[in-house]
């Protein structure tokens, strides 16, 4: 698959936050346009926009009212056609958000749903009778926590949503639904569209009689959203065996137009993530795990390593160290200098691990999780302020004038991060030890050096147990994990070095000589072998 060739990056691009042009202080598809330039020079070869259809934005445009329109705050559809000429003429694809698991509650199909159990688009939607004692149908509750279930007075019964109340979950099991969407991937991609990020690629079609999950701990009603969730086994909500018949049946229509098809697929099991790729279905799937994890050597190794193992084919694994929906990493990872290291650090692993490396705005940056106050808060999920959803969204700075350079307005939907005035593209662009700088150079590596997606991933787990590290082929990628410097003999070439303080580039002429190599503090270096073949050790003693 080109569109995911050999050493691509991704880049998530959380549009209403990414540069605003008409002064609304909500970023915009011209601002996108604006800005491509920034993308190539950061060496991005596929943006994927965040949602920009109509919506009541009860869930930052996950709730979506019309799948083939555009939402006003953000542009017209001539923008979406001439963003999509110029990332063209650029040579970056574009991938949009497909949000198919569900609708907003204001969508013109849901209104019909709910109007009569008559309406012939009142089963489009997922329904059920009360339980015996008049409560919800089963157990299932929204990963956004509470009960998965709301009555609707109107019609006497309850419908599902995975989500917040006010995005109703589709009936997949019905065939209008599927013709539905079938409709709305043509739409796009007869526009030009390049593929399709799948949100909640693991739902979409639900246990035929709704049967409740098992519960595998008691509940707490003082427990928040990720404690409930993790009380059930999720064996009849989401992954129905069925939901890879859609995305065959999608991926058919995508190969028409050569386009790709990217999962959301928010697991933590390694083999339920690996059962949805490949066999004619998602071309990769957003591994979403490194996210959930400390600053652990054994951790980190965990997450990182499992689905490399379990999946077949081995580029179809999307990497992200942060997300529109988790606390950016160098907050995750301590905030500051440290957790800047950190974040930089892993994502060095991920830029040579098989698969795909996407990076969320504002991480090229190294930004902050934002702190917002109760009073300027937008999102509805989420827990401390630091915490929260909002607080990975805030605005991009771009350069040392008013307003960061985001908005030409006085207004912004969600005021910038403590750091952002520091850390705009303008004032990194040239410094050679900024985030900015340290992320191009990284991505020129990846495309210069990256391994064929089929070359093994040799985990080289007989290190000290404070580094992590891997071989794949000539190379050989290593972290110092540990608080303190380390010392390792390495030989060869340094074609990365995270933090430019690792010891001459060339470290030996042969790899019969090796070097010492000094890795501070969450330190990564990547490490090109002199040997030709990929017999034989290589890269490390
Ligand atoms: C998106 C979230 C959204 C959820 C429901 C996720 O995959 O990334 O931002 O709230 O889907 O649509």
């Amino acid at each position: 698959m080109s569109l995911l060739g050999h050493g691509v990056v991704g880049y998530s691009l959380y549009l209403r936050s990414f540069a605003d042009t008409n002064g609304n202080g909500e970023g915009d598809l011209r601002g996108v346009i604006d800005h491509l330039d920034h993308l190539r020079g950061l060496g991005v070869g596929l943006v994927w926009i965040a949602p920009f259809y109509p919506s009541p934005m009860v869930d930052g445009g996950y709730d979506v009212i019309d799948h083939c329109g555009v939402d006003a705050r953000f542009g017209t559809l001539d923008d979406v056609d001439e963003l999509l000429d110029s990332a063209h003429s650029l040579g970056m694809a574009v991938v949009v958000d497909l949000i198919a698991n569900h609708t907003s509650n204001q969508h013109p199909w849901f209104i019909a749903a709910r109007a009569s159990r008559s309406n012939p688009w009142h089963d489009h939607y997922v329904w059920a009778d009360p339980s015996d004692d008049g409560g919800p149908p089963n157990n299932w509750v929204s990963y956004f926590g509470g009960p998965a279930w709301t009555y609707e007075p109107s019609v006497g019964q309850y419908y599902l949503h995975l989500f917040h109340a006010e995005q109703p979950d589709l009936n997949w099991r019905h065939a209008e639904v599927r013709r539905e969407y079938e409709r709305i991937l043509r739409f796009w991609l007869d526009r030009g569209v390049d593929g399709f990020r799948v949100d909640v690629a693991q739902g979409l079609v639900k246990d035929e009689h709704l049967r409740s999950n098992p519960q595998t701990r008691s509940l707490d009603p003082g427990d928040d959203r990720i404690r409930q969730w993790q009380a059930f086994e999720h064996d009849r909500d989401i992954l129905q065996p069925e939901t890879r018949d859609i995305f065959r049946r999608w991926k058919q229509i995508c190969d028409e137009y050569g386009a790709i098809l990217i999962g959301e697929v928010s697991v933590d099991d390694p083999e339920r993530f690996a059962r949805l790729l490949g066999d004619g279905g998602l071309d990769l799937g957003l591994w979403l795990e490194p996210m959930h994890v400390p600053w652990s050597a054994h951790e980190l190794r965990r997450v990182l390593g499992a689905p490399v193992q379990l999946t077949t084919n081995h580029n179809s694994i999307g990497w992200q160290v942060s997300s529109l929906d988790e606390p950016r990493a160098v907050s995750r990872f301590g905030g500051g200098e440290r957790g800047r290291r950190r974040a930089l650090a892993l994502s060095t692993l991920m830029a040579f691990l098989p698969g795909v490396p996407f990076i969320y705005q504002g991480d090229e940056l190294g930004l902050e999780q934002g702190r917002i106050d109760p009073g300027d808060r937008v999102d509805r999920v989420g827990g401390e302020p630091s915490a929260g959803r909002d607080g990975c969204r805030t605005p991009m700075p771009w350069n040392t004038g008013p307003m960061a350079g985001f908005t030409g307005g006085s207004q912004m939907w969600l005021p910038f991060s403590a750091d952002a005035p520091s850390r705009s593209v303008a004032s990194q662009t040239g410094q050679t030890a900024s985030s900015l700088e340290r992320h191009r150079s990284l991505l020129a590596a990846r495309r210069h050096h990256c391994p064929d997606p089929n070359t093994a991933v040799e985990w080289l787990d007989d290190l000290m147990p404070s580094l992590l590290g891997f071989r794949r082929g000539e190379l050989t990628v290593i972290v110092n994990m540990a608080d303190e410097p380390t010392t390792i003999a390495l030989s060869g070439k340094i074609v990365f070095d995270s933090q430019g303080s690792a010891g001459p580039d060339v470290l030996t002429t042969s790899d019969t000589d090796v070097n010492l190599v000094h890795l501070s503090e969450a330190q990564a270096v990547v490490v090109r072998s002199w040997r030709s073949s990929h017999s034989g050790p290589a890269g490390y003693e």
